[in-house]
């Protein structure tokens, strides 16, 4: 039996798309069961719909904010049989109360090399703004365990990209992303999806 993932989404899912493609190819041990999305018009739904794979929209507005928002995700998760769960551009913060259920089950992807760059206030774009306006020279992904500090968990995976003359916030990301972050995620869901059927024999 292949270990079951959830993939949490909030935006356009292309680190979704990348573990998709991956399926049958670099991720034979797990296999996407799920994804939730926190946000209604993420294009990540289209995707997972595309692609066959049953979602999920919980809006934390309609649930009663954070707590409520997390009561319905483990209800989810358990509902589903969800054994690992990959976080691909979530823009969310998770609690302790949620992360401490899922040691080392729970994978993210960061844009940058952590530990630069990282924790709260760094997402998105604005990784990769504060990656030039420093000036250094590369920067790259890193996949990690989550668990309650914001980028904080153990390093899984991480690869370097090298920033070019006239970079922008924008071009930057798209680098970063094809260099890096649709390489490591598969890998790492793999490796965490065997370690998953290797612990639980
Ligand atoms: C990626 O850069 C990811 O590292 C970050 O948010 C972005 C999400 O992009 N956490 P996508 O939704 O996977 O296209």
């Amino acid at each position: 039996m292949k270990t079951k993932i959830a993939v949490l989404v909030s935006g356009g899912g292309t680190n979704l798309q990348a573990l998709i493609d991956a399926q049958g190819k670099t991720l034979v041990s797990g296999e996407i069961a799920l994804v939730v999305s926190n946000s209604a018009g993420a294009y990540a739904l289209e995707r997972a719909k595309k692609a066959g794979i049953p979602t999920v929209t919980l809006l934390k507005k309609e649930l009663g904010g954070q707590e409520g928002f997390e009561a319905a995700l483990v209800q989810t998760l358990e509902d589903n049989g969800i054994q690992v769960i990959i976080l691909a551009g979530f823009m969310t913060i998770l609690s302790e109360h949620f992360t401490s259920r899922y040691p080392r089950r729970i994978i993210n992807i960061h844009p940058s090399l952590i530990p630069s760059f990282c924790g709260e206030g760094y997402y998105g774009l604005r990784v990769h703004q504060a990656a030039l306006a420093r000036g250094v020279k590369l920067t790259g992904a890193t996949v990690h365990f989550v668990n309650e500090i914001p980028d904080g968990g153990e390093i899984i995976a991480q690869k370097a990209v090298a920033i070019q003359p006239g970079d922008t916030p924008e071009i930057l990301q798209r680098r970063v992303m094809e260099q890096a972050e649709w390489i490591l995620l598969p890998q790492a869901a793999e490796e965490v999806s065997k370690l998953y059927m290797e612990e639980s024999r």
